[in-house]
């Protein structure tokens, strides 16, 4: 049976690099997003938004420093081109809309503000260059300010492919089977609270566990043998114990957040005193 889908969300992306996003538009699940209708994805040219025979972007910044800044102009050109919503109207969330400035001074991307953004009909993605852009951008046009995580970029372009990447595989319908969605690590609690802390749906805003494929001896490398048991009890017990290890070594803030049965309180106890001991 074939599936229709609305066109759920349409992105723009202002870069002064467009051919940037042939890559990243052209694969996987973002082209075929696409290709459904699921999302439609414009890319815009800032420099068309310039009037000098250089189709000058940016310039140096006042009270002096290092670098060059976007200016604002060709930016708010762009911007009203777009025919969106006025901003205060997007602000109350009176519309699905929202402008994000890509920088490394923005709040930093995690699943839920991918959700929030996956549930947007419009989504703008300025992606910021140099060693600035003109503040009033971020003051007057942008809803808000997102980074990637606490590195400098040269730029937003790989940020903003991200945001895409992150935002188009969860609009309904662009996954195949829409549960490995939900089965992720970074899944929002509520949803994971719906299949119950020890479900095996989910790892319940846990770094995911470690998953195996055929064959199960690789180079004497063995799968756990829990795994090819049959025993779907243990299983879930081990996938819930490998799911809290990773977490604690890899990502330990992230237990301060989550929600732990008594059995993940006592796990932890011991992996926390193995690790010591080792
Ligand atoms: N531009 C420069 N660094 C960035 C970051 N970490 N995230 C988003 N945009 C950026």
């Amino acid at each position: 049976m074939v599936k229709i889908y609305k066109v759920t969300m349409r992105a723009d992306i202002v870069t002064i690099f467009p051919g940037f996003f042939r890559g990243p538009l052209e694969h996987g699940i973002t082209r075929r997003a696409c290709e459904m209708g699921l999302a439609q994805i414009k890319i815009h040219d800032l420099r068309e938004f310039t009037h000098d025979r250089h189709r000058t972007v940016d310039d140096r910044p006042f009270g002096g420093g290092e670098g060059m800044v976007l200016k604002p102009e060709p930016l708010f050109e762009c911007l009203e081109s777009l025919a969106l919503a006025a901003r205060e109207d997007r602000a109350a969330r009176r519309v699905r809309q929202s402008v994000v400035l890509l920088s490394a001074q923005g709040a930093r991307l995690n699943q839920a503000l991918a959700a929030e953004l996956a549930a947007l009909d419009r989504l703008v993605l300025i992606c910021g260059r140099y060693e600035g852009v003109d503040e009033r951008v971020a003051d007057f046009i942008a809803d808000r300010e997102v980074s990637i995580g606490d590195y400098v970029l040269s730029g937003g372009e790989i940020a903003a492919a991200v945001i895409i990447e992150a935002v188009t595989r969860l609009l309904p319908g662009a996954l195949g089977n829409e549960a490995s969605a939900r089965q992720e690590s970074f899944t929002a609690h509520e949803v994971v609270a719906a299949s119950g802390p020890d479900s095996t749906c989910g790892s319940g805003g846990l770094l995911d566990y470690p998953h195996y494929t055929r064959p199960a001896d690789f180079r004497g490398m063995k799968v756990p043998e829990v795994l090819i048991s049959g025993n779907h009890d243990e299983i879930r017990r081990w996938r819930r114990e490998r799911a809290l290890k990773k977490t604690l070594r890899n990502r330990p803030d992230l237990l301060q957040s989550v929600p732990l049965s008594a059995e993940d309180t006592r796990t932890l106890r011991r992996l926390k005193e193995t690790e010591q001991d080792s």
